[in-house]
């Protein structure tokens, strides 16, 4: 489901990312100095997401492998907002299904709390039926450019070819 993100990423200069400290789908320890000095697009969700995670992993799969050799130093991650059913294994186990080189991260809910506020991302559970709960989240990707900066957005519903020109765009930013 979707959130607005109300006021955020409208100009060029916004302030978004941080440090975080979060644990990647291989168990290894994943912190903003994996990403330094790389572009890269960020998003959050959760892996039983019925429609809107699979989609855009689906649609960045599909810009990886159009980009080919050129998305060498470009990273694709996918922080989960809902760690207590994402663990690292759980994130191995659904990502196996798109592109190999998305990093799925999860950890305590506080860490992803930290993560999340550094984007300005928000979400919440929504109980369902059976004792159950979905998430609402933040449906945007936030491309980083290789300083760090925020470089531009991709909202969900947008064309999945208008990702990928926006992806090679802030790959070619030096
Ligand atoms: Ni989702």
């Amino acid at each position: 489901m979707l959130v607005a993100l109300a006021g955020v990423v409208k100009a060029q200069d916004v302030d978004l990312g941080g440090p975080f400290t979060l644990k990647a789908q291989d168990g290894r320890t994943f912190t903003e100095k994996d990403l330094a000095g790389r572009p890269y697009a960020l998003f959050f969700g959760f892996t039983h997401c019925p429609e809107v995670c699979p989609t855009t992993l689906g649609e960045i799969s599909v810009s990886l492998s159009e980009l080919g050799t050129v998305a060498e130093d470009f990273r694709v991650v996918f922080v989960t907002v809902d760690p207590e059913r994402d663990t690292p294994e759980r994130l191995k186990e659904y990502l196996g299904w798109f592109d190999e080189r998305i990093v799925g991260l999860s950890g305590t809910v506080e860490e992803v709390a930290v993560m999340a506020r550094a984007f300005k991302a928000t979400y919440r559970k929504v109980p369902t039926s059976g004792g159950n709960y979905t998430m609402d989240h933040t449906a945007l990707i936030f491309l980083m450019d290789r300083h760090g900066r925020f470089f531009d957005k991709v909202a969900y519903g947008e064309h999945q070819e208008s990702q990928f020109r926006k992806i090679r765009d802030l790959i070619a930013v030096r």
